[in-house]
């Protein structure tokens, strides 16, 4: 068993609104080691954003911790990489200042950033457009730059929040393979929100089912198929169906 990098312990968070408790995350435990794809999926609702606010320092938990290297981080910013679930590539800064807006908040080297952004930007499938604006980018371009911006932070950890969901088929198809090989060069940590089971099972080491109100963690299923993987493979068909079933026996 690999060492955990990320430790998140028994998490609780409530949603108080006027005079009424509204309980929305409860009982959360989940470990991630060093390079491990975790995909999180659950139905709309049930906390996953709320989860990713928490973890990235955001959201103060009613309850519970977050651990980073064996040390606490929880309630404090600046430790693990977040792609929002809604793009905010700037429209108005080009794709370059848009990519060292991270760095130029946390006060970072801007330019040693620009060198390594400009180093980056071919594997990012981004050479040439550093100087455009996001509208002249397409939808693909677009997430891999809020991507990029998000990996100009330097850390361990990636918290994706629905990258790809606004994507077509294809482009999302490609943008699977494309972050899978990313993984593979910089060896991050990621944690990856999607509704789309077949992505997760494309994508991740380990699936987490999160669903109920409060939401809690309903499944964790290891996937244990090699990569890249193979949708008509009856492992991976196996896999979808019990993810499936588990999703829907849930919902009532
Ligand atoms: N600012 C807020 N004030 C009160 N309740 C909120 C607030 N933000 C979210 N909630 C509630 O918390 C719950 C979880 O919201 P959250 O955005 O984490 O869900 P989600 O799983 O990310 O959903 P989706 O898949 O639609 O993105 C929802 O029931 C929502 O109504
Ligand atoms: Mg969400």
């Amino acid at each position: 068993m690999k060492e955990s990098l990320l430790e998140i312990k028994n998490i609780a968070y409530n949603y108080q609104e006027e005079d009424q408790v509204l309980p929305v995350l409860k009982n959360i435990n989940l470990n991630a080691a060093q390079g491990e794809f975790i995909c999180l999926i659950g139905p709309s609702g049930c906390g996953k954003t709320t989860l990713f606010n928490i973890l990235v320092g955001l959201e103060q938990p009613d309850q519970g911790q977050i651990i980073l290297s064996g040390q606490e981080i929880t309630a404090t910013r600046g430790h693990i990489a977040y792609m929002p679930q809604k793009d905010l590539l700037f429209p108005w800064r080009t794709i370059m200042e848009n990519l060292l807006l991270g760095v130029e908040i946390n006060k970072g080297d801007l330019k040693a950033a620009r060198i390594e952004a400009e180093h980056l930007l071919p594997l990012f499938g981004l050479e040439g457009f550093a100087k455009k604006y996001p509208e002249q980018l397409s939808g693909g371009m677009k997430q891999r730059a809020a991507l990029l911006r998000t990996v100009l932070t330097h850390h361990k950890i990636l918290a994706l929040d629905e990258p790809f969901g606004a994507l077509d088929a294809l482009t999302r198809s490609k943008m699977q393979k494309w972050i899978l090989s990313i993984q593979a060069k910089l060896n991050k940590t990621i944690l990856f929100i999607t509704h789309d089971i077949e992505e997760a099972i494309i994508l991740a080491d380990k699936v987490i089912l999160i669903d109920g109100r409060p939401g809690t963690i309903s499944k964790k299923q290891k996937i244990d198929l090699p990569y890249p993987r193979d949708k008509t493979d009856p492992k991976f068909v196996a896999y979808q169906k019990e993810l499936l079933a588990s999703l829907s026996a849930n919902q009532g």
